[in-house]
Order: structure tokens, then sequence, then C-alpha cells
């Protein structure tokens, strides 16, 4: 395998200033495909301006973003995520008036019902594609547990469920590459594992590629294969978990506060 089919995603010196802030500065790293791969940091480092940067919601300031060998800098969020890249966001954003199923029904893309003349008309295809689209949900509900919340409104989910919700919507696309900025905040222990569990079973089972951001060293040391650590924009170590845990300027960032 040449070095580029084993990455992919690769960022290569990218860089945002906001006014005279610079949050990310020459950042470059390769995430292998099949890995999961963390993005850490202290807070405000610009663990979130990466991923915007990396997903369209911002354009950077230098820099370029490959997905697949192919140069994605400064498209669109919706051409990016046609690329095969999917992300959940550090603050959930469901609809909590809308049902779980509904939720997970809008991470479908190209829906045949965004176009009126097919949505009126409903052809055969039209509801084949909303079928399997339905199927598709169900199956990922039944992985996490949520089968039963299907019909649920979201807004009545616990915080913890309504972020697995966010999450399996993110999967509906069938993404190659899903982004989570910070899948266990806010979410007690037991429900952490879940989440894990769920991440590395999509990891094993369907060969799906992380970029995770997470605050919790555990966490981050339990899941990932590979981190980049970042400290005022800049990345200033990485590798494998226990490569991260022995290096002196990691500790010096975070005071200290390594994981087992
Ligand atoms: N839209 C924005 N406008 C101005 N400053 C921003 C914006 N987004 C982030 N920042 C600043 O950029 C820095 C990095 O932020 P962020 O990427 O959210 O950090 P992290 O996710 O690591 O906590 C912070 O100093 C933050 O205040
Ligand atoms: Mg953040």
């Amino acid at each position: 395998m040449s070095a580029s089919d084993a990455t992919l995603l690769k960022v290569e010196g990218l860089t945002k200033d906001f006014g005279g802030l610079r949050a990310v500065d020459h950042c470059s790293f390769e995430v292998p495909r099949g890995s999961i791969f963390g993005l850490i940091g202290p807070n405000g480092s610009g663990k979130t301006t990466v991923f915007n940067l990396v997903t369209g919601f911002l354009e950077p300031t230098e820099g370029r973003v490959f997905f697949n060998g192919h140069d994605i800098t400064g498209l669109r969020p919706y051409q990016i995520a046609r690329y095969g890249i999917a992300r959940t966001f550090q603050l959930v954003r469901t609809f909590n008036r809308m049902t779980v199923m509904e939720n997970l029904l809008l991470g479908v893309p190209h829906q045949p019902g965004e176009n009126l003349l097919w949505g009126v008309l409903r052809t055969p295809h039209v509801r084949r594609q909303e079928r399997q689209a339905i199927e598709r949900a169900r199956e990922l509900l039944a992985i996490v547990g949520l089968e039963h919340a299907a019909n649920e409104y979201c807004g009545n989910l616990s915080y913890a469920e309504q972020k697995m919700v966010e999450l399996t919507r993110a999967l509906m696309s069938d993404p190659q590459l899903v982004m989570l900025d910070e899948p266990t905040s806010g979410i007690n222990p037991t429900l952490v594992n879940r989440i894990l569990d769920y991440i590395r079973h999509l990891r094993g089972k369907q060969g799906k590629t992380f970029l995770v951001v997470e605050h919790d060293m555990r966490v981050i040391m339990n899941l990932c294969d590979r981190i980049a650590v970042l400290d005022y924009g800049q990345k200033i170590a990485e590798g494998t978990p226990a490569e991260i845990c022995a290096n002196a300027a990691v500790i010096d960032a975070y005071l200290g506060t390594c994981a087992p």
C-alpha cells in the first residue's frame, strides 16, 4: 500500500487567524485509514477550529486539507460531506421537537424528498429509498440500544442519549471519516463506556476511520491508536498513547494529568 492509500485525511500547515489571534498555527497531521486518531489539548488550544477547518465551516488562512488524495480545502460543508466526512458538534445539535427517527433521516444525503416533484409523486424509487434509510436507522439504533426510542421526541431523551442520536445521525450517510467533538463530555462513566464501545464497533465491523477531540485523557488513551497534541494552536507532540503519556511537553501543557 502506498503512503497516500494508507492515509485517509491529511492536514498540511493548517493555520487560522481570528483578527490578531492565531487559533491554529501551521498544524500538520495524517489520519491513517481505519484508525481512531485523537486530537487533544487544553481548552482554547484550537481543536474545534481544526474541526471547522477540515469540515468547511471555516476557511483556513493558510494550509491545505486532503481527503482520499483530493484537495478539499475551501470547499463548502455540504460538498465536503459528499466526499464522505461526517461530524458531530461539541454541543449537541439534535432537533428536540422531532422524533429520533426523524432526526436520523435528516442525516441521509440526496434525499429524493428534497426534490419537490419526486416528493409529491412518491414513486416506487422514492419509497424504496425511504425504506432503506429507515432500515439503516433501525440497525444503527439497535447497536446503541436505542431501538425502543425511535418514535420518542429527542427532547425527551437524556443528554447522553441525545449525543448518541447525534453520533448515529452522522453515520446515516455511511461516511468514511467520522469526526467527533468531545463525544463523552457531560456524560456519566457507564454511558461513556457505551459510546466508546459503539465507536470501537464501528471501526472494527464497518472499517470506519475516526478523528476524535476529547478533553478526558483516560478516554483518549483507551480509545485512540494515535494522538496529536495541540497547545496554543501548534502541534507540540504526536504519537501512540504510550508515547504521549511519556512526553514531557505534553505533561507540561496538561500539568501532569496523564492517566495510566
Ligand atoms: N469564531 C471565532 N472567532 C474568534 N475567535 C475564535 C473563534 N472560534 C474560536 N476562537 C478562539 O480560537 C481559540 C481556539 O478555540 P477552539 O478551537 O474552540 O479551542 P478548543 O476547541 O481547543 O477548546 C480560542 O482562543 C478561541 O477563543
Ligand atoms: Mg472545542
